[in-house]
């Protein structure tokens, strides 16, 4: 532990992770701890929260549950009181939370398409809404938002509402940080590449992680830790400039030119 974010107080949604292994809100969370930081883990599934508590409290770093559907205004706005009431503020908010979503064009409903939109977007702007009077008082915050290389690059696979709600994301990130930014509230993205964590894990055959794992340039399998790191650095002091921006961390896969004439990426 350096201590990078001693003294802070950080939130972040979607803290569990929905299988065995890590996910990019577990990461987050255990990392933004062993850098200094008290840590409120907030989950809709308070016992995938508590794996995450748990793992932090062995290691001697400060944490709690808060069990809320962030997709709710309520929710959210009970999540940072209850931030408040136990670590005395909120320095920083990594919006995590999102669901995939596998309906093409011609399969997607409309109860499909809110519901996608509700937890992937919607979640991220009622948990924004919800901590910019309390990083205010304090003179400043950091808020990460979860998108995906998702929404920067068309998956040939069918992903209507998910590669239209990560790409929502980035949008939401550039809105609040034109907002935010005289408030010294800086607003800033991640967009992870194809990291193995629980949530593909369930989806994927041991073929399917190997094409995935290789897909970038740097050939060797992703995970959450990567993405974590990445959220330290922003959540930090270290990126006190940094604002609006949306970090890839995604092995350089999306700056290379697919059936290129000079040999596969
Ligand atoms: N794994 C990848 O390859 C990849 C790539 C790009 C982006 N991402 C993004 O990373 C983020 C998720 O990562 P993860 O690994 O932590 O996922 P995960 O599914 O393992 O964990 C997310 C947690 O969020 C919780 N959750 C879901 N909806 C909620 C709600 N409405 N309110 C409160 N909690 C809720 C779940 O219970 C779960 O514990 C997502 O935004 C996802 O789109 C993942």
């Amino acid at each position: 532990m350096t201590g990078r974010l001693a003294g802070k107080v950080a939130v972040v949604t979607g803290a569990g992770s929905r299988g065995e292994g890590i996910g990019n809100g577990k990461a987050a969370a255990v990392l933004f701890a062993r850098e200094g930081a008290s840590v409120l883990c907030a989950d809709q599934v308070a016992a995938r929260a508590a794996e995450t508590v748990d793992m932090i409290t062995a290691e001697g770093g400060t944490a709690s549950v808060f069990e809320c559907d962030v997709a709710h205004r309520d929710g959210c706005q009970q999540l940072a009181a209850a931030a408040v009431e136990r670590y005395g503020r909120i320095d920083i908010l990594q919006n995590n939370v999102g669901i995939p979503s596998n309906q093409g064009l011609e399969e997607i409903t409309e109860e499909a398409w809110d519901q996608v939109m509700g937890v992937n977007v919607r979640s991220m702007v009622l948990a924004a809404q919800a901590v910019v009077p309390h990083m205010e008082k304090l003179g400043g915050g950091s808020i990460i938002n979860i998108s995906s290389i998702a929404g920067l690059r068309a998956y040939p696979a069918r992903s209507t509402a998910y590669t239209t709600s990560k790409a929502a994301v980035i949008g939401l990130t550039m809105a609040l940080a034109g907002q935010l930014g005289d408030r010294r509230i800086r607003v800033n993205a991640i967009a992870p590449g194809q990291v193995y964590t629980p949530l593909v894990a369930e989806r994927l055959d041991d073929a399917g992680r190997q094409r995935r794992a290789t897909s970038g340039l740097i050939k060797d399998e992703g995970s959450a830790w990567d993405i974590g790191w990445a959220a330290v650095y922003l959540a930090s002091d270290e990126a006190r400039w940094v604002n609006g921006h949306v970090l890839t961390v995604d092995a350089g896969i999306t700056v290379t030119i697919p059936g290129n004439a000079y040999g596969a990426t």
